[in-house]
């Protein structure tokens, strides 16, 4: 993984969602690139092993268990950070869960878990970090949405539109928040070999329809998100504000 020694250097991130998979690389990376990285995350055991390879690495890292649908837990967890470093100059928001449910079968239960998760965290995320990005005249917001915030997936409606739902997040922001220096974008990966994507990666038969789809001919892996996310964070990406940035080997080209 190519990396920019130093472009976070005194930087304070948090990686809401970092325990493992994308999330984890996001960390990984912005901690080679100098910044102090908390992770939030409801997966104590994951975080803690993150915790250790970052670490072991001479990165500059920190956790607190966090149940993004949880307002006193965001609240805590952003309490936190700023204690330990007075500061949130990034905030990356990669918590999600997706459940392939048909429509017909599906229920409120599972259409709520999944909103909760990935589009309310945000918000409550987001509302209770932009005050002081605000006082601050400074901050990135990186929203984790998805080849399918565009291009919807049969059985999977509530991430859709979860998904759907975060970029418009991400866009509201932007236009109300650039005036106080802060940019608020969102990515969106197409396939990542991950946790999540694991029961779809192991069926070969849709893996050999899948790839012919992507036209670089590969799945995505936790890095070649983290590359982009560290972009969106950076001043390189000043003036760049409220676009859903694409990582999908091309899958929507
Ligand atoms: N993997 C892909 O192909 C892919 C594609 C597009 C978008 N995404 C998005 O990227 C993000 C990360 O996905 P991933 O593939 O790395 O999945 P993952 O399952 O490996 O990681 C998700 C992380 O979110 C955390 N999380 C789940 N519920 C939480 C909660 N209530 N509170 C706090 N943390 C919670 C998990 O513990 C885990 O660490 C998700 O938002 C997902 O929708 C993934």
């Amino acid at each position: 993984m190519n990396f920019i020694p130093d472009r976070f250097r005194n930087q304070c991130v948090l990686v809401v969602g970092g325990a493992q998979g994308i999330g984890k690389g996001i960390a990984v990376r912005l901690a080679r690139e100098g910044a102090s990285v908390m992770i939030g995350d409801v997966d104590q055991g994951m975080m803690v092993q993150t915790q250790g390879e970052i670490t072991a690495e001479g990165g500059s890292v920190r956790t607190v268990l966090c149940d993004v649908r949880r307002k006193r837990d965001v609240q805590r967890m952003v309490a936190q950070t700023l204690r330990w470093q007075k500061r949130i100059d990034v905030m990356t928001y990669v918590a999600g869960v997706a459940e392939l449910v048909p429509f017909t079968k599906s229920d409120e239960k599972h259409w709520d878990w999944t909103m909760d998760i990935n589009l309310k965290g945000a918000y409550l995320v987001a509302r209770e970090v932009a005050p002081h990005m605000v006082k601050c005249h400074r901050g990135k917001l990186v929203f984790m949405a998805s080849t399918n915030s565009w291009d919807a997936e049969a059985e999977l409606a509530p991430y859709n539109a979860s998904k759907a739902g975060i970029f418009l997040l991400a866009k509201t922001l932007a236009r109300e928040l650039g005036k106080y220096g802060i940019n608020s974008n969102a990515i969106g990966p197409g396939l990542i070999r991950t946790r999540l994507t694991a029961p779809i990666v192991k069926d070969k038969t849709f893996m050999s329809k899948y790839k012919n789809l992507i036209p670089v001919g590969r799945l995505g892996e936790p890095e070649d998100v983290a590359g982009p996310v560290a972009f969106l964070a950076s001043s390189d990406a000043d003036y760049i504000n409220g676009v859903l940035l694409f990582v999908d080997g091309g899958q929507l080209a």
